[in-house]
């Protein structure tokens, strides 16, 4: 079969990203710009800064990744962008510069999402891994526990039921005082900590065994420190930020290994940007070895938000024949799954 080159654009929190990928799975470029400097300043994304960000790089974001793949908008086969989920006007940046580049190259336009674009950023680390699988999506907007039937073809078997993991690893930093994004701070200072010094809360779900639940132990932690305040007690930030990550590691492990025994799964895959914490990493790897599992993560760079993720899925979706009209818009509470 002919090469296939996807340009992709994704643009649905704070990174404005762009990549040109070939038969999706080789990474020709992947440009990321990173708002997280602008954004550290009020702790948290502030949407209307994002999408005011994204219109200002879109475009150069765009250019750098195809000068850097060495092709042009004319050699490119299908764009593909994100459109859902995230936030609505960082979105419409991403869909819109994508929407006029295919409309003025006459290419073809597929709009992904962008947790099926997390996924894939499993096929392009490991060449070898195609569906079925089992797989644990954790970013800062979203925790599923999944079975991947095909590409782009997904069964949800657990769901957060309040914070997300990414929202829990940043609220917990953000009361410790350690900043944002709170994830990767968490998982430094935790490197010092002992996991074992502070016994916090396993949320289970009354009857939904692989359903998660984190609001309860942000809660737990946030108890923690006031109670540590008004009896004037230290607290040892690395024991807690240990303490604390170890409890949601513990549940997101437990539950993925549930999981893959019940269906009997031989490969478990790892996604989103929680996926690049350390020990989450570390606890399913020695999980799915004792287990005689397979287990697949992206490196870092690519669990985090990217474009390349955005070129593996849409390239996938474009062999279905999957194409997006001129009518394409922003879904910002798109279900996984859906189109
Ligand atoms: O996938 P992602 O880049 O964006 C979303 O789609 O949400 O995930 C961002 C989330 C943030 O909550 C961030 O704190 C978390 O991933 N994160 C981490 C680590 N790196 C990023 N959480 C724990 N440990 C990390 N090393
Ligand atoms: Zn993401």
């Amino acid at each position: 079969m002919e090469d296939k080159l996807i340009l992709a654009i994704e643009s649905s929190c704070d990174e404005t990203a762009a990549a040109v990928v070939k038969n999706g799975r080789t990474v020709l470029s992947n440009v990321i710009s990173s708002q997280i400097a602008l954004h550290t300043l009020y702790g948290g994304v502030v949407p209307e800064i994002a999408s005011r960000k994204h219109v200002e790089k879109v475009i150069p974001v765009i250019n750098e990744a195809l000068k850097e793949a060495g092709v042009t908008l004319k050699e490119i086969d299908a764009v593909a962008v994100t459109y859902g989920p995230g936030l609505v006007g960082a979105l419409l940046v991403g869909v819109n510069a994508g929407k006029a580049l295919a409309y003025a190259a006459g290419k073809p336009l597929i709009g992904v999402h962008h947790i099926e674009g997390h996924v894939a950023a499993n096929f392009i680390e490991h060449k070898e891994l195609e569906p079925p699988f089992a797989c644990l999506v954790v970013s800062g907007g979203h925790t599923h526990l999944v079975e991947v039937l095909d590409y782009g073809k997904f069964n949800i078997i657990g769901h957060t039921r309040d914070d997300a993991a990414g929202e829990a690893f940043d609220k917990v930093a953000r009361a410790i005082g350690l900043g944002y994004p709170g994830g990767p701070k968490i998982d430094a200072k935790a490197k010092e900590g002992n996991p074992d010094a502070i016994r916090f809360p396993k949320a289970k779900v009354e009857g939904a065994v692989y359903d998660f639940s984190f609001s309860g132990l942000k809660s737990a932690v946030l108890n923690y420190l006031n109670h540590a305040k008004m009896n004037n007690e230290p607290v040892n930030d690395a024991d807690l930020a240990a303490s604390f990550q170890k409890a949601v590691v513990d549940v997101l492990t437990e539950h993925s290994m549930a999981l893959v025994k019940e269906r009997g799964y031989k490969k478990l895959a790892a996604a989103g940007g929680v996926a690049s914490n350390s020990a989450l990493r570390a606890s399913l790897e020695a999980a799915c070895k004792k287990a005689g599992v397979a287990f697949y993560v992206p490196s870092p760079i690519l669990c985090t938000d990217n474009a390349a993720m955005i070129g593996c899925a849409g390239y996938y979706e474009y062999l279905k024949g999957v194409r997006s009209g001129p009518d394409l818009n922003a879904v910002p509470n798109l279900k996984l799954g859906e189109r």
